[in-house]
């Protein structure tokens, strides 16, 4: 600009040649111009303004998680059924535990997360894996139905017991029942049989102030299957999403094999399983006739053990005013005993001879179809905020070209480099270099000669104290500028240059 302006065919004043260098520089020196600072003071301003530009490109790429789904094979280690004497030995009807046992019951008691021994999942895997479980056999169930009358009648007698407490002098009918058991483990049987015998009383008033009322005793037999599970698989952890769907049933856990006596060690492989779990599904609460039982003054409910007491806070529906219902805790049993064999499946990989204790042709290496769902960061653009920062710097682009407008006329002068200047500027140094042929002449004929920054004899004149303390006063012919460093020689302290 400087340079095209002292091309400019009617040339222009030293002032404003400065000025307008002084407003390209700094955007405080274009303002201190004011009014005056021109296009160049205005393009300089525009341009510190670019400084926005970041935010804005910052705000136009933003991180979301997407979620990708893809089929993928998956292969895991979990045995179908449970191995042979999982459970544990019995010898004489009585159970010994075994640790794989114990590992599960512990494990589901306290909820542990279900960890399969790899890792074959990155994101979350839905699949569907065997593993054991029980399937039903059969089921028996026997109905008492009962009259209002019944209700405060202390005569009135159903279910398969009835109990008398000394203490309160008070007979007592079963109102909620539940156990979880087994076949007598020295039983010849086909398989292991888990048990689950519930008993439950039941009344309430219909809209037409009907009474109706039962006590239902029901016994359902259970025998160790295979079973497929919905799961869902998270790194090593697995979660059961569906309860199992019965492929087929085991024949591996006879509890009592019949060539063997029954003082002999033999395998147990699911009883240990029911028996603990019975300790947290069980319940026998009855209910007790008041001495003074009439209409309006029916029954209490008979004392019971703590444990006890959970399960008929779960189970017992008193909320309506007009009688008692009790919700069928079977499905829940039947999931956590499920739970326990699937945690078992699970365990049993680290044993070595697993394959050897199921039945032919089972294997604990499963390999399943699944989808796999990997959550990932992708980077999104938003173009509002990129077309902000694009429309800023075509604008600088835009306010910035025309400076460079008629660049070629500079010709040698083209680089602006010191020498090019000091030519231009008609330099004492290089009065001896023709100034048309530019700096590339001034290294041919001068390239060799050393000069330096200092004082040296030319038109200035200098005043100032010297270094005795002396006013100097003005001293012709001395300036301060390059020169050849033969003719160079320091300024000392203080020296004033007047011109
Ligand atoms: C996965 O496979 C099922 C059928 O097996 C198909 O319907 C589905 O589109 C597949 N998904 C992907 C992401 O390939
Ligand atoms: C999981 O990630 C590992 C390493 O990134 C890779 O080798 C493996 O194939 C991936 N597995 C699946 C099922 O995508
Ligand atoms: C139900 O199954 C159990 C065990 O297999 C068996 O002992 C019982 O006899 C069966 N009951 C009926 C009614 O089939
Ligand atoms: C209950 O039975 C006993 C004897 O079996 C009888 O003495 C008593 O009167 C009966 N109570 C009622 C309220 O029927
Ligand atoms: C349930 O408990 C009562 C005592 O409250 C007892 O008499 C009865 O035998 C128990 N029932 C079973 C099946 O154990």
């Amino acid at each position: 600009m400087l340079m095209l302006a002292l091309l400019g065919s009617g040339g222009n004043t030293i002032s404003d040649l400065e000025r307008q260098w002084e407003v390209s520089q700094s955007v405080a020196l274009a303002l201190r111009h004011n009014f005056r600072m021109g296009f160049a003071g205005f393009t300089t301003i525009i341009v510190a303004l670019m400084i926005v530009d970041g935010p804005l490109l910052q705000r136009a790429t933003t991180v979301h998680s997407a979620m990708r789904t893809e089929n993928i094979t998956l292969s895991l280690l979990l045995a179908p059924e449970l191995p042979t004497g999982f459970s544990g030995v019995s010898q004489n009807g009585a159970l010994d535990l075994g640790d794989g046992a114990m590992q599960v019951s512990e494990d589901w008691k306290n909820k542990v997360p279900i960890e399969l021994n790899v890792q074959s999942c990155n994101g979350t895997c839905a699949t569907t894996v065997r593993a054991p479980g029980v399937s039903l056999s059969n089921c028996s169930s026997k109905t008492w139905t009962l009259v209002e009358e019944d209700l405060y009648d202390v005569n009135a007698t159903w279910g398969t017991w009835r109990s008398y407490d000394s203490a309160t002098d008070m007979f007592g009918n079963p109102m909620f029942y539940v156990r979880l058991g087994y076949l007598p483990i020295h039983t010849p049987q086909g398989s292991e049989i888990a048990s689950i015998e519930t008993g439950m009383l039941q009344w309430w008033y219909l809209e037409d102030d009907t009474f109706v009322g039962d006590y239902v005793s029901t016994m359902c037999h259970y025998t160790p299957a295979i079973l497929e599970y919905e799961v869902s698989i998270q790194g090593r952890q697995l979660t059961i999403i569906k309860p199992g769907r019965t492929i087929k049933t085991a024949t591996n856990t006879l509890s009592y094999n019949i060539d063997l006596p029954f003082d002999q060690i033999q395998p147990n492989t699911i009883d240990a399983l029911t028996m603990y779990l019975n300790l947290y599904v069980g319940v026998n609460a009855s209910v007790g006739f008041r001495a003074n039982a009439e209409p309006g003054n029916f029954w209490g409910l008979a004392p019971m053990s703590t444990e006890y007491r959970a399960g008929v806070v779960k189970y017992l529906d008193y909320s309506s005013d007009d009688g008692m219902r009790i919700t069928d805790p079977t499905p829940d049993i039947l999931a956590d005993l499920n739970e326990m064999m699937f945690r078992a499946g699970v365990v049993s990989t680290d044993w070595s001879n697993a394959t050897s204790l199921m039945d032919e042709g089972l294997s604990i290496e499963q390999t399943l179809q699944s989808t796999q769902t990997v959550t990932e960061n992708v980077y999104r653009a938003d173009l509002r905020w990129f077309a902000g920062a694009a429309v800023l710097e075509v604008l600088a682009v835009l306010f910035v070209l025309p400076l460079f407008w008629g660049w070629w006329r500079l010709d040698k002068v083209q680089m602006l480099s010191p020498f090019d200047l000091a030519l231009a500027f008609d330099a004492p140094l290089l009065k001896d270099v023709n100034s048309a042929t530019g700096v590339q002449d001034v290294v041919k004929q001068m390239g060799d000669v050393q000069i330096r920054f200092g004082m040296s004899a030319g038109n200035a004149k200098v005043s100032g104290p010297g270094d005795d303390g002396a006013e100097l006063g003005r001293v012709p012919g001395f300036r301060l500028g390059f020169a050849e460093s033969r003719v160079v020689s320091e300024p000392p302290k203080g020296m004033r240059f007047d011109l």
